[in-house]
């Protein structure tokens, strides 16, 4: 098991369809989103950027993302689509499929909670957050963040607050292959995107689907918008609820998606 993450070594690993990224390593830094959407004016092609340790990692809905290094992956890739920016709804659902199928590929069998939290027997293995910024070309970038618990140290599921899965499996692994792993399956995943759109994806997201056909609530800020069985996403990526009043779908936003009690 090789624990020590480089670029060159990441590379060695690379297919065809990630072999014009950028691979960058950081021993430490606050968010790698952050770092990416600052720089996109000057990024001439795809770049990924992986950090050792982030102290100020950030989750959907403003939430913060706690991690610890050697016991996690923290990493952003910045990539660049043709727009327009519209074009882009579905992009967080086919970059769990991405990271879903990969993990799959390799062992690990995980589902996707929408809109793209990775579950591993039923809680949360690794978080996406997707932010978006037009460069001054009107290019849209697109810069994707993972965090991916390998190992879960009781302290730090302590200090996250609730029951969290690890990926031993995952963790023995040569951390620069497994990155690399990641990186291939999501470029490919990401360049079928921009030219499809997420209509492409739907199977394979309902594949891999948790909690199909259960009963469950749309929460916004606490309260129940929804409550119904969860029939899988649409060609856009909204949930379809087959509830008492028919069948509706669920735009991601701010929203949560819950089990019923
Ligand atoms: C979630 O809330 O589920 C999304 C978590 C995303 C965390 C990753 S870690 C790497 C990247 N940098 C960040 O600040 N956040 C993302």
């Amino acid at each position: 098991m090789t624990l020590h993450i480089t670029p060159a070594a990441i590379a060695r690993h690379c297919a065809e369809c990630a072999s014009h990224v950028a691979i960058e390593v950081v021993a430490e830094t606050g968010s790698t989103n952050i770092d990416l959407l600052q720089r996109v004016n000057a990024m001439r092609g795809p770049v990924l950027l992986i950090a050792e340790r982030q102290t100020a990692g950030r989750g959907r809905a403003g939430r913060t993302w706690l991690s610890q290094p050697g016991s996690s992956l923290t990493f952003s890739l910045a990539w660049r689509f043709k727009g327009p920016l519209h074009n882009l709804v579905g992009l967080p659902l086919a970059v769990g499929v991405a990271l879903a199928e990969a993990m799959t590929a390799l062992g690990v069998p995980v589902q996707l909670k929408w809109p793209n939290d990775l579950l591993k027997d039923g809680a949360k293995l690794a978080g996406i957050l997707v932010e978006t910024q037009a460069a001054q070309d009107g290019a849209i970038w697109a810069v994707i963040g993972a965090g991916i618990n390998l190992l879960m140290p009781d302290q730090l599921e302590a200090d996250i607050g609730r029951d969290v899965a690890s990926a031993p499996w995952l963790a023995q692994m040569d951390r620069n292959a497994l990155l690399a792993a990641l990186l291939n399956r999501l470029a490919s995943v990401l360049a079928e995107f921009d030219d499809t759109g997420f209509a492409a994806f739907t199977e394979r997201w309902n594949r891999l689907q948790a909690w199909r056909g259960q009963a469950v609530r749309i929460l916004d800020h606490g309260d129940t918008l929804h409550e119904g069985l969860s029939a899988g996403v649409d060609g856009s990526g909204r949930l379809l609820l087959d509830t008492a009043q028919g069948q509706v779908a669920v735009l991601s936003g701010d929203v949560s998606l819950r089990l019923a009690p």
